[in-house]
C-alpha cells in the first residue's frame, strides 16, 4: 500500500499546537534558534520535557551535541520570529530580542514561559530525533498574553490569553 506523505502531514496539521523556540550555544556562531511545534512535556518528577528535530536540518548537528538547551515558548507578537526562525538556513539570533538566562542560552524576550534545560537524551527516531531535556530552571510570564498556534499550516493565536487558575478572573466591571 502507499502512503501518502503529504496527506499524512496535513492529517497531523489538524492537531493544534503551540510554537516553541529552542535555543543552544554553538561553536561557530555564538547562539542558534529554531522553530519547533513538537515540543511536550513528558515527565514531571523528574521534570522531562521533549522536542523532535529532523535529522536532515542543518540544525541537526548543535543541537544534538548541545549539553543544554533553552525552550521559549511564543507568544502572538512572536509571528515574525517564529517564520524567521523557520528559515533554511536561519539559525542566527542576531536582531532578535533575548532575554538571558541563569544557566545557558537566551531565551526570547516577552515568551509566555521559559525552560532551561540540560540534555537528558537524544534518540533517533526515524526521519527526527527526539531530544528530551531535565528542566533546571523554568519562568512563567503571565503578562506575555496569548500564545502563538500552528493550525492546519497556518499561525494563529488564541482569541485572548486565558487566565489561568491563581489569578483572579477578570470580570466586566473590572477596571484597568
Ligand atoms: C510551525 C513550524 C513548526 C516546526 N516544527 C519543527 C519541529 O518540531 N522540528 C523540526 O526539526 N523542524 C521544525 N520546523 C522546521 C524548522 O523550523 C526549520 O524550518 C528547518 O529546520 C529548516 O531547515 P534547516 O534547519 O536545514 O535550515 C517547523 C517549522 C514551522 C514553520
Amino acid at each position: 500500500m502507499d502512503f501518502d506523505t503529504n496527506a499524512f502531514r496535513a492529517a497531523l496539521g489538524c492537531f493544534p499546537t503551540g510554537i516553541a523556540v529552542m535555543t543552544a550555544g554553538s561553536v561557530e556562531t555564538s547562539h542558534i534558534g529554531i522553530t519547533v511545534n513538537s515540543f511536550t512535556s513528558v515527565s514531571l518528577d523528574p521534570p522531562l520535557v521533549l522536542w523532535c528535530i529532523d535529522r536532515r536540518s542543518r540544525r541537526y548537528p548543535y543541537f544534538a551535541e548541545a549539553p543544554a538547551f533553552t525552550v521559549s515558548i511564543l507568544a502572538s507578537g512572536h509571528k515574525a520570529v517564529s517564520a524567521r526562525l523557520a528559515g533554511q538556513g536561519e539559525h542566527s539570533l542576531d536582531g532578535i530580542a533575548l532575554a538571558p538566562t541563569e544557566l545557558g542560552p537566551p531565551g526570547l524576550a516577552d515568551s509566555l514561559a521559559v525552560f532551561e534545560c540540560a540534555r537528558e537524551s537524544v534518540q533517533d527516531a526515524g526521519d527526527h530525533a527526539i531530544v528530551i531535556g531535565r528542566v533546571l530552571k523554568f519562568s512563567r510570564n503571565d503578562l506575555a498574553g496569548a500564545p502563538l498556534v500552528y493550525f492546519r499550516g497556518r499561525y494563529g493565536a488564541l482569541a485572548q490569553g486565558e487566565p489561568t487558575e491563581d489569578l483572579p478572573a477578570r470580570r466586566a466591571t473590572d477596571i484597568d
